[in-house]
């Protein structure tokens, strides 16, 4: 892992993850996880003050960065969340087949290099009748925005590790046999589109 992806961009990452819109998605979307619950992307843990308590009993939190892994871990006890961190790529998840309730992944898609294999997993350890949640950005709708994203994507992808701006979230979840459940898209107000564009929904293994 370079300098830059260890000193510079955890805080980087934190803090773009932490503004008020995004906290808000959030807000909306993590309480509807239950049971067992696998988080893709963990990060710095900002998902964990959202969990409702009495309807999870532990999370799962993988990522490939140590040190965002490490903040996951003083926030899950500040907040008292019995949190498991797995410092391991999505493409290779160690834990059996249908062994989890939920699986919630957010602002994480579009930065999984293999998202194929990563997305496979997720499925497999995803338990029949459970559920993906999922909060994203991606490829917008807008002729003018989606110019504009293949653009700047190859200048914004190394510096914001590896994060892709023309991914569509809903379109890969579908192709790696998912069944949404429920999908709303729209533009974050005050961002820029090109990262502004947000896929929200519940998925199911078919
Ligand atoms: C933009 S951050 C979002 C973090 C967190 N989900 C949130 O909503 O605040 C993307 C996260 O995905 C992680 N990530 C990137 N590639 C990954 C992979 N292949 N497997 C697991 N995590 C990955 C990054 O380290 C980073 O923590």
């Amino acid at each position: 892992m370079s300098f830059y992806d260890r000193v510079i961009l955890p805080p980087l990452i934190r803090c773009a993850c932490s503004v008020k819109p995004i906290d808000r998605l959030r807000a909306r979307v993590v309480p509807q996880a239950r049971g067992r619950v696998l988080e893709i992307g963990a990060g710095a843990g900002l998902n964990l003050r959202h969990y409702d308590k009495a309807r999870i009993d532990t999370v799962v939190g993988l990522d490939v960065s140590a040190p965002l892994l490490r903040q996951a871990e003083v926030e899950a006890a500040r907040q008292g969340v019995a949190f498991t961190p797995l410092l391991l790529d999505a493409a290779a998840i160690p834990l059996p087949d249908a062994s989890v309730d939920t699986v919630l992944v957010t602002f994480t898609l579009c930065s999984i290099a293999a998202l194929a294999p990563a997305l496979a997993e997720m499925r497999r350890v995803l338990h029949p009748g459970g559920t993906l949640l999922f909060v994203e950005h991606g490829a917008a709708p807008d002729a003018g925005v989606a110019r504009a994203q293949r653009w700047v994507e190859p200048l914004w992808k190394p510096l914001a590790g590896g994060c892709h701006l023309t991914r569509d979230p809903a379109q890969e979840l579908e192709r790696a046999g998912f069944v949404l459940e429920r999908l709303d898209q729209a533009y974050l107000r005050h961002v820029w589109r090109g990262v502004g564009y947000i896929s929200e929904g519940v998925a199911r293994t078919a």
